[in-house]
């Protein structure tokens, strides 16, 4: 029997955000784990915790998302590295539910290529936001973000490194504490 509530976790590739969350508290309430593609790294993350996993072939994935989340009936599905854009339809069927890290300040850097755009862009300062999902493209209202100083010549791989970090930091407490506040 499942329990409801807790979060799902969508996932496309290498899973550091997802191992990041499961060895946190809150990834005790981590349900399941789904990817659009099952050659993801992220899979075996959440098979050696134990995790339920299920793989969301594109051709059909949305459909799929909806079938294999539902019986969870989850109070958050957060996405980790998920490189699949979600239709209105699916972000509006599950309305203030889904969230996003982002490895930028937003509303800057929205999109691909964060690291290398905030360095060609000369920002003094970069990091990393979980926002909620909307229908605009990482356009969700914010909810917390970390930051960090851009270094005089550093490249792109030592800031992406960098903020990583800081992506591991920042999500596993703000689901943390969005599932806390569900539960008051
Ligand atoms: C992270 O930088 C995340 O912010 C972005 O995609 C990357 C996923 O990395 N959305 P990982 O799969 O969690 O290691």
């Amino acid at each position: 029997m499942t329990t409801r509530g807790g979060l799902v976790v969508l996932i496309s590739g290498r899973g550091s955000n997802l191992q990041a969350i499961l060895a946190h508290p809150v990834g005790e309430q981590v349900r399941a784990v789904l990817s659009d593609n099952p050659a993801a790294a992220g899979l075996q993350v959440a098979q050696a915790a134990g995790k339920p996993t299920h793989i969301c072939a594109p051709a059909e994935m949305e459909e799929a998302l909806t079938r294999e989340i539902a019986p969870y009936a989850p109070r958050l599905i957060a996405l980790a590295g998920f490189m699949r854009v979600l239709s209105a339809e699916f972000i509006a069927a599950h309305q203030g539910k889904i969230v996003n890290i982002h490895p930028s300040l937003l509303p800057r850097f929205r999109g691909l290529h964060t690291h290398r755009r905030a360095l060609q862009a000369g920002a003094r300062t970069h990091g990393c936001t979980v926002h909620w999902v909307n229908a605009e493209i990482d356009g969700g209202e914010v909810i917390a973000q970390e930051e960090t100083a851009v270094q005089a010549g550093e490249d792109e791989h030592t800031l992406a490194a960098r903020v990583l970090e800081l992506e591991h930091r920042l999500y596993p407490r703000v689901l943390a504490q969005l599932l806390q506040e569900a539960a008051e």
